[in-house]
């Protein structure tokens, strides 16, 4: 028998709260406990998952569970990050990206992968819903942008000669919230991170480097938001006297969940007697990944006020309870299929 795969992850983006991913890894615990103290035997082996760094790094996120599914991406540990290449920080970590060919999963090699998550926006907590049920996580395409101008000084350079890295990026900035808001839909754009250099408060900035991350569950959107980014970087270029550079890092490819494992969510919160909500997923999950590879399904629990990536990320500890129960419960009728 194929064995039942579940879990989250437990690294934090900067800044972030306590709940994003821990909740899940540490349900995924509580449950194996729970059915290990009752000494519940279920037919497939449950093979509990605790995801490495979920949070984007190194221009892409997802690291373990693509590491799992085969999904490494071009030159990904050649890649550098504060002076130092992800090769090096995984090897400092105890990893060895040499051998990260071990770590993969066959495909088809698991019965269903389950995860359970915070929703981290507000739908089910307005609606006073306990449990979610995805269908479907958004593609995400990750790039980052270099702009180069001419570092000099802050007081001998007249406005009219400056070449201005930073002047040219934070049009760029506008330029991805008009991208984003400029058709109708539920897409989102970001500039979450940014170094200047050199960073002096009397020296026109001359290099200037920043992230910009697209998402919807249209993939091609996805993509089509990517190439209006790349025309306007050509003529902020142009008008700022700069060179703009816009290099793709990653694209984590949206998934749909399984039919069948969404019903199983849902008949397992019905025997709980709770209330549940299909609902997309605009974060991103370790459960895309696993979707490559077999089929996948995620539950979620209310986040209070809908605010994540945040320290006043919250959910509510009975909320907690009930989706963990949901999830054991979830996994036992996958068992029964
Ligand atoms: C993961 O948290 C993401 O959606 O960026
Ligand atoms: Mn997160
Ligand atoms: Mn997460």
């Amino acid at each position: 028998m194929k064995p039942l795969l579940f879990g989250s992850h437990i690294d934090s983006v900067r800044g972030g709260g306590n709940f994003d991913g821990d909740v899940g890894s540490m349900s995924a615990l509580e449950v194996m406990a729970t059915l290990n103290e009752r000494g519940v035997k279920t037919r497939h082996p449950l093979e509990l998952v605790v995801w490495a760094a979920e949070e984007s790094n190194y221009g892409s996120g997802l690291h373990g569970s693509r590491m799992a599914a085969g999904l490494i991406e071009k030159g990904e540990f050649d890649r550098v990050q504060n002076g130092v290449s992800k090769r090096a920080a995984m090897k400092k970590l105890g990893g060895d990206a040499e051998r990260i060919a071990e770590a993969r999963r066959a495909p088809a090699s698991f019965h269903a992968y389950l995860e359970l998550h915070i929703e981290q926006g507000g739908r089910l907590d307005r609606a006073g819903i306990p449990i979610g049920v995805v269908e479907g996580i958004v593609t995400i395409d990750d790039y980052d942008v270099r702009v180069r101008g001419f570092a000099n000084h802050a007081g001998t350079t007249p406005m009219a000669e400056r070449r201005d890295a930073l002047v040219a990026a934070s049009q760029v900035v506008l330029a991805v919230q008009q991208i984003a808001t400029g058709e109708p839909g539920a897409q989102v754009g970001t500039v979450g991170q940014m170094t200047i250099k050199p960073n002096a408060p009397n020296v026109v900035p001359g290099d200037v480097e920043f992230t910009v991350e697209f998402r919807d569950l249209d993939g091609a959107k996805v993509a089509r938001l990517g190439a209006a980014l790349k025309q306007h970087c050509v003529d902020i270029a142009r008008a700022t006297n700069t060179e703009i550079e816009v290099i793709f890092t990653s694209r984590h490819e949206g998934a749909s969940a399984t039919a069948s494992v969404q019903a199983a969510i849902e008949r397992a919160a019905a025997r709980l007697s709770l209330r549940t909500m299909r609902l997309p997923s605009g974060a991103g999950h370790d459960a895309q990944a696993m979707a490559t590879l077999g089929p996948m399904g995620m539950i979620f629990v209310p986040s209070v006020s809908g605010i994540s990536h945040s320290p006043r990320e919250l959910s509510r500890w009975n909320e907690i309870a009930l989706g963990a129960d949901v999830l054991l419960a979830t996994l036992l009728e996958l068992d029964a299929s």
